[in-house]
């Protein structure tokens, strides 16, 4: 208890002593938030021990944390304070705009354990700033970069027990913005909240991190021109379910989709971007307004070049895929992922993948500024 409090004391510190005015604002919610809620003793973001967890066994799916965060505004005004609670179910009217019409975007980012124990959360101004975008398309007011970072900390932070030890996996953090105010004719809801839980996470396919099996639909379309594909809003997700669990059901990992007007260019997976590569060369379709710009994809994108290769970032005829010596896939959930074969009018492609692959090369990279194992040069990470 006394250690507790001497980190709880440290931790105020910390914001106060490195602090602009929303920091302290953070804080000062972060503190009166949770006193309602619970005895300073429970809070796990002042305790080094980990959760009761099977770390050796996480996949990809929802494990109840302790704390969650939430901020609300009206229409028209800008969000001011949020608060830590319990993790539990929310109450919603059954006219909430989210319910009725959709009117949501989402972030995914994620929070790493270093060897010293302190966590390390990867570019989450990068998701506020996409959650900004996001919003604007589906006419919701949005968080300022520092509320979101915030929030996106102090989640982490409430829930570090959960974040997974060292080489184990991370602690997946989800901030949703939605229309949480009820409303009946189609219009803005009144009311949004961001809403920001978190669940420890590592492999994001049952394949765990064996190279996918992508299948290529010929239907069913992801995004078109002037629709939301651009942004992360949660339309775009039920949509691409047939054509996922159609493909899943013939033994496949994912479904890469053309583009819906030509169907000839390849856009990217359900789940995440995807890269190809012929001999020094990395393309990834451009983000024309289909494409999700992922924050993975941009970082990888950067190191490609850092690493000497030449990045084209532009249409991909799918006949491209037949030459490819590598595919690879890249998401905040997903990570890097190889894909060792490619089904596409029945013909399958198969790919380069393995130690001496290019993906792996720039994946270790990645994770290793992820988890603070190379050095930070480019300020991607930031210490909580
Ligand atoms: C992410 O990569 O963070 C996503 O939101 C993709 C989702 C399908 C899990």
């Amino acid at each position: 208890m006394i250690q507790a409090r001497a980190r709880f004391a440290s931790l105020v510190q910390s914001f106060r002593v490195s602090s602009s005015s929303s920091k302290l604002a953070a804080y000062y919610c972060y503190a009166s938030s949770v006193q309602p809620v619970c005895k300073p003793s429970a809070y796990s973001a002042f305790d080094d021990d980990y959760a009761d967890e099977d770390w050796d066994n996480l996949g990809f799916g929802v494990t109840p944390t302790d704390y969650m965060y939430t901020m609300k505004c009206s229409k028209d005004e800008n969000f001011q304070q949020g608060l830590l609670t319990r993790y539990g179910n929310i109450e919603l009217s059954p006219s909430a705009g989210v319910l009725n019409y959709g009117q949501a975007v989402f972030e995914g980012t994620k929070a790493w354990r270093k060897e010293d124990g302190r966590l390390l959360l990867f570019r989450p101004d990068q998701n506020a700033i996409r959650m900004q975008i996001g919003a604007e398309r589906m006419c919701m007011p949005s968080p300022s970069i520092e509320q979101f970072v915030g929030a996106v900390k102090q989640t982490a932070l409430a829930n570090k027990r959960w974040v997974p030890p060292p080489g184990k996996g991370s602690l997946y953090i989800r901030p949703i913005l939605m229309g949480s105010g009820p409303i009946l004719g189609l219009a803005s809801a009144p009311e949004y909240t961001l809403l920001v839980y978190a669940s420890p996470v590592r492999n994001y396919f049952k394949e765990g991190s064996a190279p996918l099996n992508l299948h290529i639909d010929k239907d069913l379309v992801r995004a078109t021109p002037g629709g939301a594909g651009g942004v992360k809003s949660i339309t775009n997700y039920a949509p691409v379910l047939q054509a996922l669990s159609r493909a899943k059901n013939r033994g496949y990992s994912d479904v890469l989709y053309l583009d819906s007007v030509n169907k000839k260019n390849v856009e990217e997976v359900s789940s995440c971007n995807i890269f190809i590569v012929k001999g020094n060369v990395i393309s990834t379709p451009a983000t024309n307004g289909t494409i999700l710009p992922g924050v993975t994809r941009k970082s990888l994108i950067e190191i490609a070049g850092d690493h000497g290769y030449k990045v084209e970032e532009r249409i991909i005829p799918v006949d491209e895929l037949i030459d490819a010596d590598e595919v690879f896939c890249t998401g905040t959930a997903v990570g890097v992922a190889p894909v060792q074969t490619i089904t596409y009018n029945n013909r399958r492609i198969e790919y380069i993948t393995g130690a001496q692959s290019v993906c792996q090369e720039l994946y270790l990279t990645l994770v290793g500024i992820q988890t603070g194992l190379i050095e930070d040069t480019k300020s991607w990470t930031i210490e909580i």
